[in-house]
């Protein structure tokens, strides 16, 4: 039996994975700390509180096992940089996600925006894209590929949250809509992330579009299993459940459950949502309306089929044990509570 597959929870999962790729994993969790290195007191001090409580951190060890994948000649300096520079940047996304969403809880504790107020958590939060930024070019990019792509991530990422907004006001949230959103916001970093590494060793275009394939079904994969813990999560989470109907987002269990219903039915509903600022009483009767329409059901079987679409991109990469791994990470997107 494998030995990252011994342990049964998600968090211990992740934690024998970090083992197995040893001293690479020490190289970025390096380059991270270093990276993030002033001689304010405050920033460190704070910059020290974010790392103490670190999160799954995903997306760098997805970058790491694509790189080997893709080379047999193990990581390079580059390599180190972004998948370092994409923890990095997910991490600016939260602290300012968290002004966005008016969060007071993340990872079990409460967030910088609650502790210390919207604009610390904008600024660290900026600090942290400048530094992922910094990581990129210093590397051998040579012609800006990997700069591009993290650029276009960024872009996609505000794009994602101003659609979002709007489509929150509106009420008009349709499944392209969303997949979009999904896409902006969560799954195109995880792309950022693999591409990177797959250029980061010198892969192949083959290589390198089963890495994007694989990057892309699961980024959306994972938000949908996102989405779905808001509506369905427990104290395991770690962060506010139940609150993405509040702000208005209409995500895919709704979806689901509105397409199990007549015109009508959809038009209530939507107006519910539209009226929730003012009446936060209704949310109860939105969560039980998801519930008796399937909307749960339909959420996992989306979430089932982009974990397979991301497992079948494996198909045309070296089979090893790195490989095996990031099958498991695709599963483990589905199972996880957290
Ligand atoms: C949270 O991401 C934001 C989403 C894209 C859903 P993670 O669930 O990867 O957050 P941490 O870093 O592990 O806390
Ligand atoms: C993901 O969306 C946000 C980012 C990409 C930063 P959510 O708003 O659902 O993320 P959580 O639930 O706050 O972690
Ligand atoms: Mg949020
Ligand atoms: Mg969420």
């Amino acid at each position: 039996m494998k030995s990252w597959m011994l342990c049964n929870s998600f968090v211990m999962d992740i934690k024998s994975v970090r083992e197995y790729l040893g001293n690479d994993w020490n190289n970025v969790r390096e380059k991270i700390e270093a990276s993030l290195h002033s001689d304010i007191d405050l920033l460190n001090t704070t910059n020290s509180s974010i790392l103490s409580n670190a999160g799954k951190q995903m997306r760098p060890l997805l970058a790491l096992l694509v790189a080997r994948v893709c080379s047999c000649n193990g990581i390079t300096e580059a390599t180190v940089r972004y998948a370092a520079a994409s923890e990095l940047l997910h991490n600016a996304t939260l602290l300012h996600d968290d002004v966005a969403d008016e969060s007071d809880q993340r990872r079990g504790v409460p967030t910088i925006m609650s502790l210390m107020g919207p604009s610390v958590s904008v600024l660290v939060g900026d600090y942290w894209l400048v530094k992922a930024m910094e990581l990129i070019l210093g590397s051998a990019d040579s012609d800006h590929r990997v700069i591009k792509i993290f650029s276009k991530t960024l872009s996609d990422l505000a794009e994602g949250e101003m659609l979002q907004l709007q489509k929150a006001q509106n009420g008009d949230t349709g499944l392209d809509d969303y997949l979009r959103i999904i896409y902006n916001k969560t799954a195109s970093l995880f792309e950022a992330a693999c591409v990177s590494a797959a250029i980061s060793v010198g892969a192949s275009a083959g290589y390198e579009k089963a890495a994007r394939d694989y990057a892309v079904a699961l980024g959306l994969a994972f938000q949908i299993k996102d989405d779905i813990l808001d509506y369905a999560g427990t104290e395991s989470v770690g962060k506010p459940l139940g609150v993405d109907i509040l702000e208005q987002k209409i995500t895919i269990p709704l979806l689901g459950a509105l397409a199990n219903v007549s015109k009508e039915e959809q038009g209530r509903v939507r107006e519910m949502v539209g009226n929730i600022v003012e009446q936060p009483e209704l949310r109860d009767d939105i969560l039980r309306f998801v519930k008796e329409n399937g909307g749960l059901e339909y959420a996992v079987e989306q979430l089932d089929k982009y974990v397979s679409q991301a497992v079948a991109a494996l198909s045309v990469l070296p089979q090893c044990k790195e490989r095996e791994i990031l099958e498991e990470m695709a599963y483990f997107t589905a199972k996880r509570v957290m």
